[in-house]
């Protein structure tokens, strides 16, 4: 039985996983609100780093109750939304959205798919999908359903099958300040594109934002409050995030569940740094945290927060 929209729409309310075409890739899709769903994402492509996903939007309009627009920002998504292009804008911090789509970054990235499919979908479900592309991390996005693998099947609700994606590359990044326009991510929309509408040539980050890891992020989101790893006590200096029986301030998994966890991890590293000034304690420290399936992105994320 082929899947339909409505149904996908369900899952995805139901916290499920939903694969669906876009005209770039086909995307493994999660409701953006809901962290335990979005968790699953990286459990399921087996990525080893939680990096900041796309949310996935109908229009404009909705785009509008989940970040903030400047005019640049507007003009670029008059001109080129639906299509291929990601615009990083400021996070509405009232929208709801889980704190492992962002990454626990203030700004969130937003793009509006140019696909029959997507678009109903999103109609549909009346809300911001997250989706990264619908492969295991490391190997090639899909553009058919036929190249889906079983493994990434095997994680999801439905898939819905839709038309290939005719672009085949993913989207182009960009992040629009005031009169500049940053190009985090090359994609299918050229920058000759932009020029023609803005008269501004996106500028490539320069080397000293650039990271070293794949996906180019600004900077990674790290608390203002030193942190400290692998605490087996509760130090009484510290404000502590428990995991499983270990018990502090904040506790990742009360039941050790690494999905609970990961879902948990940036808006408590969040809460834990607010504490920590209010409180003056002088740093913050983490139980440890086993470091198999979800646990290793957890792992590496509080590690590069602790350096
Ligand atoms: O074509 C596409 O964009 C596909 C299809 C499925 O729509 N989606 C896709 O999503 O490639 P994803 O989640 O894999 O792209 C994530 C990349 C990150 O690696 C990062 O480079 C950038 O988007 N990104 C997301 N949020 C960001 C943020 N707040 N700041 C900077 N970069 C961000
Ligand atoms: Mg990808």
């Amino acid at each position: 039985m082929v899947a339909t929209t409505e149904q996908a729409a369900k899952a995805l309310s139901n916290g499920e996983l939903v694969i669906f075409p876009t005209e770039t890739v086909f995307g493994l899709g999660a409701d953006a609100r809901n962290g335990a769903t979005v968790a699953e994402i990286f459990a399921a492509k087996g990525r080893p780093q939680f990096n900041p996903l796309i949310a996935h939007i109908r229009d404009l309009e909705m785009g509008e109750e989940i970040a903030e627009f400047n005019d640049l920002a507007r003009r670029l998504a008059a001109a080129f939304w639906p299509g291929p292009m990601s615009l990083v804008l400021p996070l509405c911090g009232d929208a709801g959205i889980s704190e492992l789509v962002t990454a626990g970054l203030s700004t969130i990235a937003l793009r509006v798919p140019n696909h029959p499919t997507a678009q109903e979908l999103l109609s549909a479900f009346n809300g911001p999908i997250a989706a990264p592309s619908a492969n295991i991390s490391g190997k090639l996005s899909p553009t058919r359903a036929g190249d889906l693998s079983v493994d990434v099947r095997m994680r999801v609700a439905m898939v819905l099958e839709g038309e290939v994606s005719s672009v085949g590359l993913e989207s182009t990044i960009l992040m629009p300040e005031e009169d500049r326009i940053f190009l985090l991510r090359s994609g299918a929309m050229t920058s000759e594109m932009v020029r023609e509408l803005t008269d501004i040539t996106p500028e490539p980050l320069s080397s000293e934002d650039k990271p070293k890891s794949p996906g180019q992020l600004l900077k990674h989101y790290a608390p203002n409050t030193p942190l400290v790893l692998d605490c087996e006590e509760w130090p009484p200096e510290a404000v502590h995030i428990g995991f499983g029986d270990r018990e502090g301030d904040f506790n990742l998994s009360q039941t050790a569940d690494l999905t609970e966890a990961a879902a948990n991890l940036f808006a408590m590293l969040h809460a834990a740094d607010r504490l920590a000034i209010e409180a003056t304690k002088s740093k913050i420290t983490v139980a440890p945290v086993p470091a198999y399936g979800l646990g290793v992105a957890i792992n590496d994320r509080l590690k590069r927060a602790s350096s």
